[in-house]
């Protein structure tokens, strides 16, 4: 008998501590007696298979509550999160009346299950488990009225099927459903805790890293099935995504590229490798972002708001190669429609005097017929008028040592003339090309100074279409 408060004592430090009201909260006590346990026993007075109101013809009513110790690990990847609850169960056994001063303290397993209790379980959980170390966590209070309240600490993994189009600005509503298994609702009526308010309460500590939780929230659910209809209650959980991590680790860098591939418009139109390579670059960091965002997400058929961003940062960036390709062909266009005619002439020249088949009089007359409108021209020409004398077809055996000395002389005069005429002709070649090309080169640079602006202002038209849309409709 003197052992009796120590034991108390004890037991009260071990309990843990949580939102339970006065009325719950009793520090007086008693353990399991020896007569407790005899009434569970004596089978005429007590049937632990009965319900409580098993003969009288109406349900057992069996009001819930929960304390959450910690909720965590929302992951779109498998659409489940982590929870850890103190689950509360009250109900009115009248076979359990006793004359003790207090509640009767059972938190003996086995005693536990010679009495009957509510089946609960949780339809939408992946995982549960009761937790167990040191001892079972649980606890059963009979009071005298036959009043008894049940308390365990439950380890959950729960489905939620999270909905990601608005990913990652969005905030999810997780259910948990909660029904009795075998006993439908004229046996067993499940309901919210009247007395303890709010029926479900929370670690207000509780920190998720990607994740904030807004609200929980009791509801109830649809029990119908054909095997007939279950009580059915739900907890809601509300949790919103911390937008932080996001904003800073995809959205910003990738406009930040977006920005970065702007810089093409900067660039000298002639530099096209500077121009293609920044925009290849710009491109593939974004895609290898894109698929950086892809891992952490599971394969919906919708189109996420992430994706949307991607999507969209990488068509400006394509953007800008489009541009880059206008461009070049505005600036080329000029100087194709024109460039035929001094190909032709190196063409011809080249072979007439390397091969030495066409006559050099041939040579000035195809210049002169394709008019080449320089200013050396005249000088070309002059240069070209070779005497005749020099292309003699005569068979090399019929030629005299002068006569061949005379060649090899004439042979170098056309070698120097063939040089000059090449350096004359790619100076005119490309005083030409400039030329012709300022036409097309206005255009390009017109298309450079417009994109300078279009660009910057539709890519800030398009975030304030987006941030509006995904954090207005929220
Ligand atoms: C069992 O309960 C009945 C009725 O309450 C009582 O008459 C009987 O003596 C009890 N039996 C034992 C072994 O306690
Ligand atoms: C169960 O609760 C309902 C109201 O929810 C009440 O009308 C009914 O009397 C209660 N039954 C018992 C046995 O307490
Ligand atoms: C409680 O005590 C009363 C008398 O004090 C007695 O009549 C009754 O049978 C007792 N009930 C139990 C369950 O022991
Ligand atoms: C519950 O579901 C059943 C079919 O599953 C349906 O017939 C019934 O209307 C639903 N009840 C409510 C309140 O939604």
């Amino acid at each position: 008998m003197m052992l009796l408060p120590i034991y108390s004592l004890l037991l009260l430090l071990a309990l843990p501590v949580k939102a339970i009201t006065d009325e719950i909260n009793s520090d007086n006590f008693i353990p399991l007696t020896r007569e407790f346990i005899d009434l569970l026993r004596n089978e005429s007075a007590y049937n632990r298979y009965a319900t409580p109101t098993q003969y009288l013809g109406h349900a057992t009513n069996v009001s819930m509550s929960m304390y959450i110790e910690g909720i965590s690990s929302f992951s779109a990847q498998t659409m489940d999160y982590h929870l850890d609850m103190y689950f509360q169960q009250e109900w009115a056994d009248p076979r359990l009346r006793h004359n003790g001063t207090g509640p009767v303290l059972v938190r003996d397993k086995k005693v536990f299950e010679m009495m009957w209790h509510p089946d609960v379980y949780f339809a939408n959980a992946r995982h549960a488990s009761f937790q167990d170390i040191t001892d079972d966590n649980f606890l059963v209070w009979v009071y005298p009225d036959g009043k008894i309240w049940y308390d365990c600490r439950i380890s959950l993994i729960v489905i939620c099927m999270m909905d990601l189009w608005k990913y990652p600005l969005d905030s999810q509503v997780c259910e948990m459903r909660i029904l009795s298994y075998a006993y439908p609702e004229s046996q067993l009526h499940l309901r919210w805790s009247e007395r303890i308010q709010p029926p479900i309460d929370r670690n207000m500590d509780i920190r998720m890293p990607d994740m904030r939780l807004i609200d929980i929230r009791t509801g109830t659910c649809n029990g119908t099935y054909s095997t007939g209809i279950w009580s059915c209650m739900t907890a809601v959980f509300l949790v919103e995504r911390e937008m932080m991590h996001h904003v800073m680790q995809t959205y910003f860098p990738t406009a930040l590229i977006v920005v970065i591939s702007w810089f093409n418009f900067w660039l000298d139109i002639d530099s096209a490798p500077a121009r293609v390579s920044l925009s290849i670059t710009t491109l593939l960091t974004i895609s290898t972002q894109a698929n950086a965002v892809k891992m952490a997400l599971p394969e919906v058929s919708y189109m996420k708001a992430i994706d949307v961003w991607m999507g969209m940062c990488m068509a400006f960036v394509f953007g800008v190669m489009i541009e880059f390709t206008f461009c070049h062909f505005a600036k080329n266009q000029e100087m194709h429609r024109n460039d035929a005619a001094p190909n032709l002439i190196v063409d011809t020249t080249l072979t007439t005097l390397f091969g030495g088949e066409a006559n050099m009089e041939e040579l000035s007359r195809d210049i002169e017929r394709q008019r080449l409108p320089i200013h050396h021209s005249n000088s070309i020409e002059s240069k070209l008028r070779i005497p005749p004398e020099l292309n003699d077809d005569v068979p090399s055996y019929f030629i005299g040592a002068d006569r061949l000395n005379q060649r090899r002389t004439k042979k170098q005069s056309v070698s120097k003339l063939r040089d000059q005429l090449l350096q004359v002709t790619r100076r005119a070649m490309s005083w030409r090309r400039f030329l012709r090309n300022l036409r097309g080169r206005a255009v390009a640079n017109k298309i450079d100074e417009k994109s300078r602006i279009v660009f910057p202002a539709t890519f800030i038209l398009f975030n304030c279409a987006y941030w509006s849309f995904y954090l207005a409709f929220s």
